[in-house]
């Protein structure tokens, strides 16, 4: 069975070591791209999960790269082996999963853009780390044990490390961070849409800065 690469751990490590928390960013709107992408750097964000669940994700994703060469820009909610494809041919610089596939899993050792796979037990986990994973998605993290769950992991996986996504809020950013194997959370409070919809780039900006405050970074 073939490995993942050094680079590509690396280039993940990369990715979450470059900022605690990742905004999941789902755009209904193609004008909102960039004033979202400018309010959430601006706050001090500097990793950009765009997801792969609206029609417009793939042009959102071409278009952040070109407006922030300087944060990471990946793709999120990527199923399956062709959207992978689309959005390494769009620029995505990381990719990620919501669970894994023994198809995506193998997609994502040759890859271009590194891969970091969601997983939810142990079994997943165990899938990927015999291919090399070390750096996963723990999603959707709240209703699969929170941090009871990850500090579980923790026993027989002293060598691997999340970033939780799902149910996780400002408030409880900061207490799944505190833990060793969490490296950086996600989530969509840091993209209310009721903010984007009212063009409310200056409160999206107060709450990327707020919640990257609350943990000690900005
Ligand atoms: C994801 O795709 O990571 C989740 O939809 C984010 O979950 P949240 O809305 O609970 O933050």
């Amino acid at each position: 069975m073939s490995r993942l690469s050094t680079q590509h751990r690396h280039q993940i490590q990369s990715v979450l070591g470059a900022c605690p928390l990742v905004p999941v960013i789902s755009i209904q709107d193609p004008d909102h791209v960039v004033p979202l992408g400018r309010a959430l750097v601006e706050g001090g964000i500097r990793i950009l999960e765009v997801t792969l669940r609206t029609e417009h994700g793939l042009g959102a994703i071409h278009q952040l790269r070109r407006a922030f060469p300087e944060v990471w820009v990946g793709a999120g909610t990527v199923v399956g082996a062709n959207q992978y494809r689309q959005a390494e041919a769009v620029g995505a610089q990381f990719i990620i999963t919501p669970g894994v596939t023994a198809e995506l899993l193998e997609f994502g050792l040759t890859a271009h853009a590194p891969l970091l796979p969601g997983v939810s037990t142990t079994s997943e986990m165990m899938m990927g780390y015999a291919m090399g994973y070390r750096e996963f998605k723990f999603f959707p993290a709240e209703v699969a044990g929170g941090i009871a769950a990850l500090k579980a992991f923790s026993g027989p996986f002293p060598d691997v490390s999340f970033c939780p996504t799902g149910g996780i809020r400002q408030e409880t950013a900061g207490d799944y961070l505190a833990l060793p194997n969490v490296k950086a959370v996600g989530g969509t409070w840091l993209t209310p849409q009721d903010r984007i919809e009212a063009g409310d780039w200056a409160g999206i900006t107060e709450l990327a800065a707020a919640s990257l405050k609350g943990l000690g970074q900005f």
